[in-house]
C-alpha cells in the first residue's frame, strides 16, 4: 500500500510518499518546504504569513513527492492541533485531491506523527509503551497499550519544551528557531556551570513546568556584570541540561510504573542530542528489559513521512474518512 502523507499544521509544507509491503515500510519521497528564512525576521511564526507561504508551497511539494505515480492508495492529512489557517490549506488541498483520484482519507493527529516517526526504522512497538512527545507546542507523556491508543499520562503546565527553547533563545539574543542554535552553542559550554532549577523533576504526577526555568535564564542574564568574557554556551548549555534532567527523570519514572516494554521519543526536541544520549542511556541503565525508539534525525521536526507512517495504521483498521466529512482541529488533542 502507498500512502500520501501532507503535513500543513504549522511552518513547514510537507508531502511524502510512503510504501508499506510485506510489514516493512519504506519512504519513497520526504519533500518539506520549509519556512524558517522567512519567519527568522520576525523570530517567529505568523499564521498569516504562514497561512500565505502554504498555499505557495503546497502543489510543488505534492507533485514532487508523487515523483511518477499517478495517484496513491490514500491520502493521510495533518487535522490537528495547529494553526487554523495552516491546517486548512493542508486539509482542503487533500480532500481536492480525495475527490479528484477517488481515494479515502485519513485524519491524522500530529503529535501521533511525531509518536510514530521512530517506526520509520522498522523496528517494532513493543506494548506498553510510553512516549515522551516533546514539541514546539506540546510536551505530553502518552503511555500506549496498542496501536493508535493514546492515554495523555502528564502534560506542560505552561511552556512547552520546544517553547522554552525558543524563548530562552531569544533571551539571549540567538536566531530562530532556538533549539538548534542553543544546542549548537551548549556543545562550547560546560552544563555544570549554572544550578538553574529542576522545575517539578520530584512531583509526584507527570506533569511538566518549563516557564519558571525559562525565567530563572531571563534573571540570570539581566543580573550580569557588564561582560569580560562571553557566558552564552554555559548557559545554553546549563539551561539545556536542566530541560533534560526533567524530561529524563519523569518519563524513566513513568516508564518504571506502567512496566512499559518500549520509550518513543519524538518532537522537534527528539532533536536535541543531549537528550537522546541520555534517555538511551536512562533506559538501558535503568529499564532492562525495555528498549528505545528514538527517530532518524531527519524525521524528528515536522514532515510528512511520519503522517504517512500514522496512515499505514489507520488504513489497517480502516480508519478512513470521506472528503466531505474531514475537518480541522486546531485543538485536537491525542
Ligand atoms: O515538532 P516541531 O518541528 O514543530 C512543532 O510541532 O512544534 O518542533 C519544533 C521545536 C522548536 O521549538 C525547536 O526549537 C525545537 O523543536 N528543536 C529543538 C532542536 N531542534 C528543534 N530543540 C532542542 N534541540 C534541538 N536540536
Ligand atoms: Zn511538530
Amino acid at each position: 500500500m502507498k500512502i500520501l502523507g501532507i503535513e500543513s499544521s504549522c511552518d513547514e509544507t510537507a508531502a511524502a510518499l510512503v510504501d508499506y509491503t510485506g510489514g516493512r515500510f519504506s519512504v519513497l519521497s520526504n519533500v518539506v518546504a520549509s519556512q524558517i528564512e522567512i519567519h527568522k525576521k520576525t523570530k517567529g511564526v505568523v499564521p498569516e504569513v504562514a497561512a500565505r507561504c502554504h498555499v505557495e508551497a503546497i502543489i510543488p511539494v505534492i507533485k514532487e513527492a508523487m515523483q511518477n505515480e499517478t495517484k496513491p492508495d490514500a491520502i493521510a492529512i495533518t487535522k490537528g492541533p495547529g494553526l487554523v489557517t495552516s491546517l486548512r490549506i493542508g486539509v482542503d488541498t487533500a480532500r481536492t485531491l480525495s475527490f479528484f483520484w477517488g481515494v479515502p482519507m485519513i485524519g491524522v493527529n500530529h503529535l501521533e506523527g511525531h509518536i510514530y516517526a521512530s517506526v520509520l526504522q522498522n523496528t517494532a512497538i513493543e506494548f506498553p509503551a510510553l512516549c515522551l512527545v516533546v514539541s514546539g507546542g506540546h510536551t505530553e507523556l502518552v503511555l500506549m497499550k496498542k496501536h493508535l491508543d493514546y492515554k495523555i499520562i502528564g502534560e506542560t503546565r505552561d511552556d512547552a519544551a520546544g517553547e522554552a527553547f525558543d524563548k530562552v533563545a531569544k533571551i539571549l539574543d540567538l536566531g530562530y528557531p532556538g533549539g538548534p542554535e542553543i544546542s549548537k552553542l551548549a556543545k562550547e559550554g560546560n552544563p555544570k556551570a549554572i544550578d538553574f532549577p529542576r522545575p517539578m523533576i520530584d512531583s509526584k504526577d507527570f506533569d511538566f513546568s518549563f516557564s519558571g526555568l525559562k525565567t530563572a535564564v531571563l534573571y540570570y542574564v539581566k543580573n550580569l556584570k557588564p561582560k569580560t568574557y562571553n557566558l552564552k554556551p554555559d548557559i545554553c548549555a546549563s539551561f539545556e541540561q536542566a530541560v533534560v534532567d526533567v524530561l529524563v527523570a519523569k518519563t524513566i519514572c513513568a516508564a518504571k510504573k506502567y512496566k512499559v516494554k518500549t520509550v518513543i521519543l519524538g518532537g522537534g526536541v527528539s532533536a536535541n542530542q543531549r537528550l537522546r544520549d541520555e534517555l538511551s542511556k536512562a533506559v538501558k541503565n535503568l529499564l532492562p528489559t525495555s528498549h528505545s525508539l528514538l527517530p532518524s534525525l531527519k524525521y524528528t521536526t515536522d514532515n510528512a513521512a511520519m503522517i504517512a507512517t500514522v496512515g499505514v495504521f489507520h488504513a489497517i483498521n480502516k480508519n478512513f474518512i470521506s472528503w466531505e466529512k474531514i475537518d480541522v482541529d486546531p485543538n485536537l488533542s491525542l
